[in-house]
Order: structure tokens, then C-alpha cells, then sequence
């Protein structure tokens, strides 16, 4: 899906749909971090009023994603309780640091390109979620939820690589380049976290 090297495992969505009090959980903590991280972008990115105000909807509508997510559980009676440990998003920053260095590329673009790419497999990981919950028949509400949040993702993906293009003045081609190289890495994290039974919601 969009730029992604590596598919999500096929037993991703049994695993993470077997404890769903904890999916919802996590996915809640991971709407709140999507909304922060658009934030803490804006005063970086203050010099280009078009990207910051794009951020600041971006992080409203994650806000109310995360009210929403909140809202299920609250109805089921299940707790939210603390954010798990997010090593998917802590190794892929972790990645991108490790880079080559590029002097002439703000360091804001490679932050708005991971952040795309988290998207992107979050958008991936609901269309997972829907097909499973579909073919399970087990909760419709659920399912509702995750078929309502899958466009706004994907429309994230979007959003994202097209701020960090205008950051580089509309310079597309280095910004998929970019893309091209950080999705390699995404992809490598994405295999070995598979490895060790990953249950990662992503969106962080
Ligand atoms: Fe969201
Ligand atoms: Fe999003």
C-alpha cells in the first residue's frame, strides 16, 4: 500500500483481534500520539503558514479519532490504562537518525515523511482489521469503527508527503526519493518486529 517495501503478516490481525479491550486500547494511545506529533511539528515549521495550519487540522481530526476510539471502549466498560511501549515508532526515528546526513534537506521533512509513513501502515493495518472483522462476522461495531477511520488515513498519507514537498518548495521527486529510502527501513523494522510477535497498532 502506497509506498510501503514489506506487507504486514498475515498473523498480525488474528493476534491483535483475539484481545480487542487491548487493540482499542492501544489504538487509542496511538490517535493521542498522532495528534501530538502533528503539534510538536508546527513550531519547527513556523516559517511555512500553509504547513502548520494543515498540521494543526490534522492533529484536531486525530483528536477526535482518539475521542471516538475512547468512546468504545468507555462503552464496553474497558479501561484505557497507560500507553504500551511503541518500539515500531521509537526504531523508525531511531532509523532516519541513522541516515546519511543530506545539510540541504530540513530535518522537519524527514519528521513529516516518517509520520506519512506511519500512516500509510496504519492504513494498512485497518484495511487488515476490516477484511478480518468481515470475514469474522464477530463485532460490527468494530468493524464500523475501523471503516470509518480508513479514509482519513489514507487521505494522512497524502497529506503529509505533500507538506514535506511544499517545504522543498514542490520538489516532488526528491521527496519520493526520500520516501523510497525511509520505506526501506520501515520495512526492515516492520519484518523483525514480525519476528517477535508484533501487536502494533501503528498510527504513533
Ligand atoms: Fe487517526
Ligand atoms: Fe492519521
Amino acid at each position: 500500500m502506497f509506498c510501503l517495501t514489506t506487507a504486514t503478516d498475515t498473523q498480525w490481525a488474528p493476534l491483535v483481534l483475539a484481545d480487542l479491550p487491548r487493540l482499542l486500547a492501544d489504538h487509542a494511545h496511538c490517535e493521542l500520539k498522532a495528534a501530538s506529533n502533528a503539534l510538536s511539528l508546527v513550531p519547527r515549521l513556523i516559517d511555512h503558514p500553509p504547513v502548520t495550519q494543515a498540521l494543526s487540522e490534522l492533529a484536531r481530526e486525530e483528536l477526535l479519532h482518539y475521542e471516538a476510539v475512547l468512546a468504545l471502549l468507555q462503552r464496553r466498560g474497558w479501561r484505557l490504562g497507560p500507553p504500551l511501549e511503541d518500539t515500531y515508532a521509537v526504531e523508525l526515528r531511531k532509523a532516519v537518525q541513522k541516515l546519511p546526513k543530506d545539510p540541504t534537506l530540513p530535518a522537519a521533512v524527514d519528521r513529516l515523511l516518517v509520520a506519512a509513513l506511519i500512516e500509510a501502515r496504519s492504513c494498512e493495518r485497518f484495511k487488515l482489521l476490516i477484511e478480518a472483522l468481515e470475514a469474522s462476522n464477530v463485532d460490527a461495531e468494530v468493524l464500523a469503527l475501523y471503516k470509518d477511520l480508513f479514509p482519513s488515513e489514507a487521505r494522512h498519507y497524502v497529506t503529509f508527503v505533500d507538506l514535506a514537498a511544499s517545504c522543498l518548495g514542490g520538489d516532488r521527486r526528491r521527496v519520493e526519493a526520500r520516501v523510497e529510502l525511509l520505506a526501506q527501513e520501515e520495512g526492515r523494522i516492520v519484518e523483525r518486529l514480525a519476528a517477535e510477535g508484533d501487536r502494533c497498532v501503528v498510527h504513533g
